[in-house]
């Protein structure tokens, strides 16, 4: 580990992931490759993720305590995802941790650990 704290210590913890959904999702919405696979309600999406991301930051297990093992590929495989949607997501993560103003190395290191992660959930060629 490059840092010597959590991802979600260094996110700022709750506050931080929850800002940091919220500048997250109207850029998706806006993308014209994945905003089309999102409900036009997004506030149940935007929780869920809140949840999943503290978690996958090293917070409390939020996401597990509500709905059981993430699954996650297992969950995003009704979606067709493609490679250029994973970049799609990740640009979208980029632009919200730029628009919070978290610093680069952070940011950098932020994205290529969603990298991963959204390239795994890639089913669709
Ligand atoms: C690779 C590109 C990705 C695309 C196109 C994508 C798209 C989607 C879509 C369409 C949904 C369902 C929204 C709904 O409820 O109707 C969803 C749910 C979700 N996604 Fe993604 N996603 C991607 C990557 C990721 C990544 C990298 C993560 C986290 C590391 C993630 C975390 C979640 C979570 C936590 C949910 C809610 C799951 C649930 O309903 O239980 N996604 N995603």
């Amino acid at each position: 580990m490059k840092f010597d704290q959590s991802l979600y210590v260094l996110l700022g913890e709750a506050d931080g992931v929850r800002r940091l959904v919220e500048a997250f999702y109207p850029k998706v919405q806006r993308d014209p490759l994945i905003g089309p696979l999102f409900p036009e309600d997004i506030n149940p999406v935007m929780e869920k993720q809140y949840m999943f991301l503290s978690q996958f930051f090293g917070g409390p297990a939020l996401f597990s305590e509500a709905y059981g093992h993430p699954m996650m590929r297992a969950r995003h495989m009704g979606f067709e995802i493609t490679d250029e949607k994973a970049d799609a997501w990740l640009a979208c993560m980029n632009e919200a941790l730029k628009e919070l103003e978290i610093e680069d190395e952070l940011r950098v290191f932020v994205v290529d650990r969603l990298s991963g992660p959204a390239h795994h959930f890639v089913n669709t060629h």
